[in-house]
This record gives structure tokens, sequence and C-alpha cells, in this order.
């Protein structure tokens, strides 16, 4: 079975502007300025073969920065080599840090310590990655500088003030810009961070790590309650790097993390596992495409990330463990997946926080399966790189699925195939391209996705990967 190992950018052809490079690998031009890419998918043979997925995107964000924030050396292997993590290598070293790619997918940081980030001289740009800019603001929000951020359209469209209104709290300023709570904004970080009790609105990984990265600056303890856990990999990360942060539960399904301020962060080794939510695509390729059977190495497992898993097994997916190991408190193993079966199952709203990046690609799943799925909860889908619930039930109609959006809840009635022969409008979202894809791979006719540049943001090496393992894209 071949191995695949990710290269720079598989969605650039050699001629493209986006495989030209000034001078370093992490300064190659990541402008989506050029002609959209469209490509389609159709049915073709099993998918086979053993392959790894890049590193996963939150490990990767918060790998670097918490290099940044430290003192000494961090190697940290198995990077993503996307252009989300790449604009927050650009950012951590624009503040600051020394920031090397010292091999493949390796990667050298050495940091400037707990607030210590030295004021930028140009805005940071964040493309289109609303964790890297989140993530830094509350970064930045505890050392007295202020920066300018800014994104690209899908991410000047996010909602920012969720974010700003805890860093706010903590003595955080914005000081230009942020109409609407959108970017571009200047934020002015604290002179004298101060450490809060707060409670986050809505289950996110993104608004609790930035008020603990916040709290790193502030004396006394920063204490984040939520009342459904979201992913912990900063807690986890912060302990790693020397942190005193614990965890404990609250409520049925929530979190109450404390972080006593102002430690000494130590350079630490990391390496960053697979990413669960890029193996989510050739994962339901396998299942949809008869005769399939594939491996996938290295697969993150953390139980805040595996909610896709676990439906897919109530829906009748045969995906096998094997290999369970773990690194820096984050566990991963080997997957096994085969063509199966599956059935409609109804999501619980509770488990949204474990797979809210995995809703587009399960919607697939559950337009191959026999009978009704019902995913309820989704309110949050309206507020990622695009209207992810409009453009879910959007890709589907178009493809000949019956599917009805009631409130924030999505309902497919599968009926154990797809017409397909749709074109899908991709929104400036790398998940809305590859779900599209995938679900291209055993339609009646094919699918068309009117653009796959944005998939570089994620999973640079998505569309020559599928192919290695037997996908027809063309
Ligand atoms: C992420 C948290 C999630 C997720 C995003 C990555 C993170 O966002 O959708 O892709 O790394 O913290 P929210 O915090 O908005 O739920």
């Amino acid at each position: 079975m071949p191995v695949t190992a990710p290269g720079p950018c598989g969605t650039c052809p050699p001629e493209s502007p986006r495989r030209r490079f000034r001078g370093r690998f992490q300064e190659r031009i990541l402008s989506h300025s050029d002609q959209p890419r469209p490509l389609q998918s159709r049915a073709g043979g099993p998918l086979a073969g053993k392959v790894r997925v890049p590193g996963d995107k939150s490990i990767s964000h918060r790998a670097l920065i918490l290099g940044a924030l430290s003192v000494g050396e961090s190697r940290i292997s198995g990077l993503l080599e996307g252009e989300d993590v790449l604009n927050t290598a650009k950012s951590m070293r624009a503040l600051g840090a020394r920031v090397e790619r010292t091999g493949d997918f390796a990667w050298s940081v050495r940091g400037v310590g707990v607030a210590g980030f030295a004021q930028p001289t140009a805005p940071l740009d964040f493309g289109n990655s609303g964790t890297g800019c989140r993530l830094v603001m509350g970064a930045v929000a505890g050392c007295p500088i202020s920066a300018v951020f800014d994104g690209d359209a899908s991410l000047r469209s996010r909602p920012m003030r969720r974010v700003l209104d805890p860093l706010e709290k903590m003595g955080a300023r914005v000081v230009a810009g942020g109409e609407g709570g959108r970017l571009p904004l200047t934020l002015q970080g604290a002179r004298d961070p101060l450490p809060i009790t707060y409670k986050t609105p809505v289950a996110s990984a993104q608004i609790k790590s930035a008020v603990l990265l916040a709290g790193l600056a502030a004396p006394g303890t920063t204490t984040v309650i939520e009342s459904e856990a979201s992913r912990d990999h900063t807690e986890l990360m912060l302990r790693h790097f020397g942190a005193d942060i614990t965890s404990i539960a609250e409520g049925a399904h929530g979190r109450r993390v404390a972080l006593v301020g102002q430690p000494e962060l130590h350079g630490a080794r990391v390496v960053v596992p697979a990413d669960p939510s890029s193996a989510a695509f050739p994962i339901v390729a396998a299942l949809i495409v008869e005769g399939s059977d594939l491996v996938l190495t290295d697969v993150m497992t953390n139980p805040l990330r595996t909610g896709l898993f676990t439906t897919l097994r109530e829906m009748g997916a045969s995906i096998e463990e094997s290999d369970v190991r773990g690194d820096a408190g984050e566990p991963m193993a080997q997957l096994r997946v085969r063509a199966s079966r599956l059935r409609g199952v109804e999501v619980p709203p509770e488990r949204a926080p474990s797979m809210i990046d995995e809703y587009l690609v399960l919607a697939v799943a559950a337009s191959f399966a026999e009978g009704t799925t019902i995913m309820r909860g989704l309110h949050e889908l309206r507020v990622k790189e695009s209207d992810r619930l409009a453009a879910t039930a959007d890709m589907l109609r178009v493809n000949g699925v019956k599917v009805e959006i009631s409130g924030d809840d999505l309902i497919v009635e599968g009926r154990g195939h797809v017409p397909g022969g749709g074109l899908v409008a991709t929104h400036m979202d790398h998940r809305i391209a590859m779900s599209a894809l995938v679900m291209g791979c055993a339609s009646d006719q094919p699918v068309k996705v009117d653009d796959t540049a944005f998939i570089a943001t994620s999973f640079p090496d998505f569309i020559p990967m599928m192919r290695a393992l037997g996908a027809d894209l063309s």
C-alpha cells in the first residue's frame, strides 16, 4: 500500500503563482487573488492505501504560539504546513520569536517568554484562519504592545467580539477599527493584565484559549468555565510547556479550567499527530465507495475531537483502531476504514463541540445512508469560514439530496445513493470543497466544485493524496 507524504502545496499546479517562493519556504505567496480552481470528482474504483494525513491544525497553531511565549527552543515535528498555520508562524516572527523550518514538517521556535512580544511593524495577516487570529489576539492582549489584526474576506466577516469581550475585561483595548466586532482592528494589549473568571457564552476552544493565553501574563489565577467542553489542546500543551493548569468537570458536560498566571514556560518538544478533521475526508470517502479499504496512521483520538468517529460507528461504519499510543497528553491511533452500509441516526447537540468541523462531511455520509439523519444544535456552523449550515444544505440540494434546516438542526434524507451532477459553491471554505469532492467519489453523476484553492489552508496535499488512493478528480 502506498504511503503518501504531504508536499508543500498539493492544490497548486507547477506554473501557479502560489508555487513561487520568495527565498524561504514559509515566505511563499499566499494570495488567493488568482483565478479560481474548479475541479470535478466522479465515481471510480475502490479507495485503498495507507496514508498519514497532515498534522493537526489546532495543535500546530498552539505549538507555534506556546513556543513563541516560552524561554528557550521548542522543536516541533509533523507541523501542518498549510496556509493557516504558516500565517501563525509569520505572526510569531513579527512579534519577535525566531521561527525556522529545519526540515520536512520540522520547525524550531526560540521564544521571547510570557508577555515578551515585541511591537510588530506591520499588520498581522491571518488569511483565512479564525484560530490563528483569535489565539494570537489572546497572546497579544497580555503584552504592552499594539498590533493590527487582519485577514481575508472570509475572516473579515467573522465575529471577533466573542474574544474581544473577555480580553477587554482583562485590560486590553480595541483602539482602531473593529466596526461591528470585525477585522481589521488594532488591539492594544494590557500593561497590567487582570486575571478573570470567565464563563464562555458558547462552547468555543478559541475563546477559552484566547483568555488562557492572555491569563499567562496576569498575576493570580485566570479561570474559564464552559458549559460544554470544547477541545482541550491548549490546556494539555500549556501543562507540557510547564504551566500550572487544572481542569475539572463542571455540570453535566462542562469544564472549569484554572491557570496560575506568570509561569515561566520552557521550550518543549511537540510531536503533532495527524489531524482527525482532515482524516474525516478520506474516511467518509472510503465508507461510501464500495470495496474501499483504507488505513490512516497516527490519527489524533483526543475524545474532545472524535465525535464524528462515534457518530459514523453508530451509523454502521467499520472503523477499527490499533497501535493506540500518546504523546504530551494527546492520544493517537491507526484507523482501518472499510466501505460500509450506513443508516441514518440522530446526533445530539452536546456532541457538537467534539465534531464541530465535521458536520459537512457527516452530511455527505448521511446522504449515502439509508434513512434520516438529524444533526441537532448546529448554530455555531453559521459563523465558521462560511455559513456552513446554509452551505451544507445547498451542497446536498444541488446534488439531488433532500435536506432541511429546522431552527439549528440539519435533517438529511438518506436514500442509499446520491444523484450528484451539481456545481457546489465553496464560499472560500476549505471544508466545503473537500466535502463536495468526497461526495463525487460515489455519486451517480460527477460533482463539481467552483474553487479548490482554499483547500491549501488546512490540507495542502488533499487532491494528490485522494488521487493516490484511487479517487477520480479532474
Ligand atoms: C478550533 C476551535 C473550533 C474549530 C476550529 C479550530 C481551535 O472553533 O471550529 O476549526 O483550534 O481552537 P470554535 O472555537 O469557534 O468552536
